[in-house]
């Protein structure tokens, strides 16, 4: 089974992925926590050049093409192999992304994006995405405060310093793509304290789980 974790900056989805991954290893599921950008050793490179606003001034069709072969590089060496053997792949951020930040965000044609996604891909969708939605403001904050924990300014993230109008484009393009898809979405009140967050999230992936007959 493959999983992914979508939301804005500050949505607390990484939090979340971490506590569903320990809670379903406990339950003795075989699992594989990934992320992206950065999921593999190619990645890591990409991630550096992606996310560090002050390394390069990257255009958007750049930026795209580069989230775009961390992807294809992560799936070919990471996913794929792990669903191949059976595990099960909890991925932090994945084709949605793309979407809801070249696309809605950036205002690359997301018709296009799909096509691109599809090709980075070979086609590998997710069985569920777990959309962490949380108030632009909210996100911005905890972004905010996780940045100052860490050491780092709030302008040091390349999208963390994009102005509050564009997380707004990026919010709204996650939910009409959660419409879009409603059965492979589920969205999750990202505002709630965390212990509720992972109790949705956990809840999402038993309610699949039961439709493939499977338990946890
Ligand atoms: P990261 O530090 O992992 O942030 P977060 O904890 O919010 O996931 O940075 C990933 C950033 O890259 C995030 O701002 C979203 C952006 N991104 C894209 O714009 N397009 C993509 O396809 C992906 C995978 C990420």
């Amino acid at each position: 089974m493959f999983i992914t974790f979508e939301g804005i900056e500050g949505s607390g989805k990484s939090t979340a992925a971490r506590i569903l991954a320990e809670y379903m290893q406990e339950r003795g599921m075989d699992l594989l926590l990934t992320k992206e950008p950065g999921g593999c050793p190619l990645g890591r490179g990409l991630r550096h050049t992606l996310l560090d606003a002050r390394a390069h001034a990257v255009c958007s069709r750049a930026e795209l093409f580069l989230f775009l072969a961390d992807r294809a590089q992560h799936v070919a060496e990471v996913i794929r192999p792990a669903l191949e053997s059976g595990q099960c792949v909890l991925c932090d951020r994945y084709v949605d992304s793309t979407l809801a930040y070249q696309g809605y965000g950036r205002g690359l044609d997301t018709e296009f994006l799909r096509r691109l996604n599809e090709t980075a891909t070979g086609g590998l969708s997710p069985d569920l995405t777990l959309l962490l939605d949380v108030p632009v403001p909210c996100g911005i904050m905890r972004a905010g405060q996780r940045n100052k924990e860490a050491g780092t300014t709030v302008s040091e993230g390349r999208f963390d310093s994009e102005s509050r109008a564009f997380h707004e484009r990026v919010q709204k393009g996650y939910r009409v793509l959660a419409q879009e898809e409603p059965e492979r979405f589920a969205v999750i009140d990202a505002s709630q304290p965390v212990e509720d967050v992972s109790l949705q999230c956990l809840s999402a992936v038993e309610k699949i789980l039961r439709l493939r007959g499977e338990d946890l």
